[in-house]
């Protein structure tokens, strides 16, 4: 494996970035890479370092970047306007194909990211109820919204349900109006939802939360508590739909939500992320059928956006052929169980957990179901263990490996000795 060079048109263009944004990034990753392009599986930097991609832009890229077939529909479309505010086809045909394809989705509204998807769906719920409360998980992650951040990544984590919040300037009356509870604890999630169930508008979830799979019932628990009292149960499939299969984790896992929040994928690299859902409920967004007092007002600038229309249009094409989840899972497979081997043969106290289109190493021996349990991970092996797959030409996120239909052979090769290198120094590190 090469060397990782940085050039000084890098270097400039960190530096002015740490002059002009807070931090030196965009907020996500750190800002000490800038990505000049990326194609198929790879990205190269500005100083032409190439990486093998697990980041995927945080999971949009699920058929690789600049996908040729991707490419050709945005050009086609860009010559004929780039956005209208009025429906147009592309946004028609896009929902028509999310209502093929996702089991609880009878009528689609779009928005333009996840954060927006899932606070439209909590207030879709407490419209529906008449009620305000909304149950959510523990290190759950809807997105940046008030209602959003709380205990998405408690310090000290606080009672169930008492939400802890997750940052300044959120209004401190929010958090009563939040409850909590640990995921995969499907006891105590029915015994909340019962106990809470006339204050209740929503119980929201990440079915796959973070990396954790839901324990077999949990899911099934939460969908039987919920129809008991007609509680709208809301699932956030902004990572997952159309990643673990065309239907999403709802047809992965066989548990159907009232609602789901969709993201990522569908927008085929472009700002787009969709509330879908049972048709009754969906209907609060049309005035005609609510009425006047009970209609909720929804608009967004580039809602239904054609050229992310037409960029998902031809994600979901490429996905719909035949072989394409069996492809990225068997190379999601391949990397999951030669990453576990290395890191068996090698002792470390650490663990490959998730499924395979999205996993990532926990460095903690122990069972890992819930938030707390995953705080038991080492961070600082972590860290060392990120930095050195950097240094070895690997991209990803903190905690998670994207796979991409366009991860090949070669990429799995190459990820495969960039780990066994990171075993190799983290053996040398001496215990503490
Ligand atoms: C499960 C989940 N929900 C919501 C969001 C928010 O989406 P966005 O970043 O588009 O606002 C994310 C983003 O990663 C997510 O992982």
């Amino acid at each position: 494996m090469n060397e990782r060079t940085h050039s000084e048109a890098e270097q400039a263009l960190i530096e002015t970035a740490r002059r002009v944004l807070p931090a030196g990034s965009f907020g996500n990753l750190a800002g000490d890479i800038v990505i000049r392009e990326g194609r198929g599986g790879r990205v190269r930097d500005v100083s032409g370092n190439e990486y093998v991609d697990f980041l995927l832009g945080s999971g949009p890229m699920f058929i690789g970047h600049a996908h040729p077939e991707v490419v050709a529909a945005v050009q086609a479309q860009i010559p004929r306007g780039t956005t209208f505010f009025a429906n147009n086809e592309h946004g028609i045909r896009l929902a028509e194909e999310i209502v093929r394809a996702v089991a609880c989705a009878e009528k689609v509204r779009f928005v333009s990211s996840g954060t927006e998807a899932d606070a439209y769906a909590m207030r879709l719920a407490r419209a529906f109820r008449g009620r305000d409360r909304i149950l959510k998980f523990e290190g759950g992650y809807h997105g940046m919204s008030d209602y959003s951040l709380m205990s998405l990544a408690p310090k000290r984590p606080g009672n169930f349900p008492q939400a802890v919040p997750d940052s300044p300037g959120i209004p401190s009356s929010v958090r009563d109006e939040m409850l909590i509870a640990p995921f995969n604890n499907a006891e105590m999630a029915a015994s909340l939802i019962h106990e809470h169930r006339n204050e209740l508008a929503g119980v929201i979830v990440e079915p796959f939360q973070r990396l954790l799979p839901p324990q077999p019932g949990f899911l099934q628990a939460l969908r039987k508590s919920c129809t008991d009292y007609g509680i709208p149960l809301i699932f956030d499939e902004v990572v997952t739909g159309f990643r673990f299969s065309y239907g999403g984790a709802q047809e992965f896992y066989g548990v159907t939500p009232d609602i789901c929040t969709l993201g990522k994928i569908i927008g085929g690299g472009f700002p787009l992320a969709a509330i879908a859902g049972r048709a009754d409920i969906m209907a609060l967004f049309d005035r005609a059928v609510a009425g006047d007092d009970r209609f909720l007002t929804q608009i967004g600038t580039l809602s239904g956006n054609p050229v992310a229309a037409v960029a998902g249009l031809a994600t979901l094409e490429i996905l719909r052929r035949p072989g394409a989840y069996e492809q990225v899972f068997a190379t999601g497979r391949q990397l999951m169980e030669g990453i576990s081997r290395l890191l068996k043969d090698a002792a470390l106290p650490a663990q490959v957990i998730g499924v395979p289109p999205l996993f990532d190493i926990i460095y903690t021996a122990g069972e890992v179901k819930d938030y707390r349990d995953w705080q038991r991970s080492d961070a600082e092996m972590q860290k060392r263990f990120n930095r050195s797959l950097r240094e070895s030409g690997i991209l990803k996120g903190d905690s998670k490996f994207y796979v991409s239909l366009a991860h090949d052979e070669a990429d799995i090769r190459h990820a495969l000795a960039a780990v066994r290198s990171a075993v190799e120094a983290e053996a040398a590190v001496p215990a503490q």
